[in-house]
């Protein structure tokens, strides 16, 4: 039997008689002693066999990368000179006694401690070598902690953990369906939940009053850092509580798993900024408030200017123009302004205009920019006044279309500020609030939700609704963190009627509603609490709390960029036999992975 795990021995062990299993992470042999890496899921340990151990030191000489081993030995210092600060086991080594190789191994593809020349996909095709790793098997240890935290938090305030169903019928969170073909009603599918969104309100109704769940949901959307097709959500509803009440239950769990986890303090009470006023200032709606940097309209400035791009954004009720000033930005090369040009346009940005300070007592005579000349000085000179600029500031300039220059110029402020090392604070919560409850969509000339068709408004009354969609705001709330949204829910709608009113604006008639979501309609109608909830991007939460880069990295089994698993070749086709009996026919053969 295994004593201990070769991570967590320190020098609390020594002298003490310790039994470990683990696999071969390093061997080194330095003349005549082998000393042997052993790692399992909480660590390593460093190993020693000595030549006088004549029955170890043969089968030592065998052991190659990756082999399993069982090791009995006793615990000592290390020699002075020879401990290793950066390891927890540093300070010890284990002197073997015996030794045996359970398992062989061939040459691992790639190195476990050099992987970083290793692409991902072989990362991901040999996905049970790249979790081997210290850095990634603690990833998913925080990862089940972090599970474990909310269990107990929500126990312990009154939830209940109550399963819902993943063959069912489609629930619009705005992406695609995942389909899974139906054998007993060919012709028929299900489709895997984006969220559990309609059986949480339906639990509801039936009175369980508070429901969480930590819950996969399926998207068939457009792969980004941050998305997975099949992610965790912490998924909770609660009964009898408002918006206010439910946020204050919420942010109470999320600081205390940061507390309890990470030993960080969040700022409390998180900021409640409207939506509004985050595009506004940030340009998106969810603000990487760690970074000191604001986006200023200046439209009213420049509407009379002889420069169009500023002036026709500037006279366009739909357009935007905005200044972003970076404090000792003057710095920056012609390439980095040529890159950040660049960046600017994957979001449409049509350009991106730029004033550098050099002596601001002096003026628009101080600037150096290529649209000083056709601003004209006297525009220059009030918007250094307005913008209180300095010396060796650099202005970065977005016009045209309000939604381009907001999310490009937003954008491009989270990219400089993270670039120049602006940021300053580790952490940054706040509540994104008073969203809108409708977006148009002009491609499809048609109104979409926000949130989601089931959030309520922020008004009872139906004609007001109908009277000006565009102007509704909604009852939901986002959490944001360090610029990532983690988490969103709302108040929902609580009534058959009010329902069907935002169905309406929503473009789903009645007998569509009664075909798609029928029975949450019925169920309206009998006894339906107030009631809302949220629910949390868990991947994404612990994404932040271990600061990794890719969502793919705190997924034991994550899917590519194109929705694919490298490991099982999923998806795949599958047996001719198997596609009749569920009266499916392939009408073209795609390319392929
Ligand atoms: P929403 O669609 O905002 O709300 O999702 C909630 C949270 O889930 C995370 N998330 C994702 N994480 C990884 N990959 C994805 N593809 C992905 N999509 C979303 C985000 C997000 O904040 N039913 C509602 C919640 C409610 O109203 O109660 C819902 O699903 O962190
Ligand atoms: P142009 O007159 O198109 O050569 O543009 C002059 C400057 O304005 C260049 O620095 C462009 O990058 C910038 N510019 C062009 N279009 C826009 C826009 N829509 N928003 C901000 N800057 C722009």
């Amino acid at each position: 039997m295994r004593t201990d795990y070769c991570g967590n021995i320190t020098e609390k062990f020594l002298d003490k008689k310790v039994t470990l299993y683990g696999w071969a992470h390093r061997r080194r042999d330095h003349g005549g002693v082998v000393f042997i890496d052993l790692r399992d899921r909480e660590g390593l340990v460093q190993v020693v066999i000595n030549p006088d151990n004549k029955q170890a030191f043969t089968i030592a000489e065998k052991i190659r990368n990756e082999f399993v081993l069982k090791i009995e030995g006793v615990v000592k210092s290390r020699p002075e000179g020879t401990q290793n600060q950066d390891l927890a086991t540093g300070k010890i080594e284990v002197v073997v006694d015996s030794l045996e190789i359970l398992n062989a191994s061939k040459t691992p593809p790639f190195m476990l401690d050099n992987y970083h020349e290793v692409g991902e996909e072989a990362r991901l095709k040999y996905r049970y070598l790249d979790l081997r790793r210290p850095e990634m098997a603690k990833k998913i240890h925080l990862r089940a902690k972090v599970s474990q935290y909310f269990r107990n938090f929500l126990d312990s305030n009154g939830f209940l953990d109550i399963e819902t169903p993943f063959l069912t019928k489609a629930t619009p969170e705005g992406a695609r369906d995942y389909l899974v073909p139906s054998r007993t009603f060919p012709g028929n599918f299900f489709a895997l939940p984006q969220s559990p969104q309609l059986f949480k309100q339906i639990l509801m109704m039936a009175g369980f009053d508070r429901y969480y769940q930590i819950v996969r949901c399926f998207r068939d959307e457009d792969l980004r850092a941050d998305r997975q097709p099949e992610f965790t959500q912490l998924d909770i509803e609660t009964s009898f509580l408002d918006e206010f009440e439910i946020m204050a239950i919420m942010e109470e769990m999320i600081s205390g798993l940061f507390k309890t986890l990470l030993n960080v303090e969040l700022p409390t009470p998180f900021i409640k900024m409207p939506y509004d006023e985050a595009m506004r200032r940030f340009g998106l709606d969810k603000p990487d408030l760690r970074i000191p940097l604001e986006l200023v309209d200046i439209a009213d400035l420049v509407k009379t200017s002889d420069f169009k791009v500023f002036s026709q954004a500037a006279n366009d009720p739909k357009g935007r123009v905005v200044v972003l000033k970076v404090p000792q930005g003057g710095k920056l090369s012609r390439k980095e302004i040529d890159d950040y040009t660049n960046y600017v346009s994957i979001y449409g940005a049509k350009g991106l205009a730029y004033i550098k300070v050099n002596d601001v007592s002096q003026g628009a005579q101080g600037c150096q920019s290529p649209i000083v000349k056709f601003l004209g000085d006297t525009i220059v000179n009030a918007l250094l006044k307005q913008i209180n600029a300095q010396d060796g500031d650099m202005l970065f300039f977005g016009a045209g279309d309000s939604a381009i220059v907001s999310e490009s110029m937003g954008s491009l402020r989270v990219k400089i500020g993270l670039d120049l090392n602006l940021v300053n604070a580790a952490w940054q919560p706040l509540w994104v609030v008073d969203f809108p409850m409708f977006a148009y969509n002009p491609k499809e000339k048609r109104f979409e939700a926000q949130h989601h068709p089931f959030t309520a408004p922020n008004t009872n009354d139906p004609e007001e609704i109908k009277a000006n969609p565009e102007k509704l705001y909604s009852r939901a709330y986002d959490m944001v963190l360090n610029g990532m949204e983690v988490g969103g829910g709302s108040v929902r709608i609580n009534n058959p009627q009010m329902q069907q009113c935002i169905f309406d604006i929503l473009g789903i008639n009645p007998e569509q509603a009664k075909e798609k979501f029928g029975f949450l309609l019925e169920a309206l109608e009998y006894g339906c609490p107030p009631h809302g909830g949220l629910a949390f991007g868990v991947d994404r939460l612990v994404m932040l709390m271990t600061n990794s880069t890719s969502i793919r990295d705190v997924i034991a089994f994550p899917k590519t960029q194109t929705a694919s698993c490298m490991m099982t070749n999923a998806p795949s086709t599958v047996d001719p036999q198997q596609l009749k009996e569920l009266g499916v026919k392939i009408a073209e053969v795609s390319p392929g992975k």
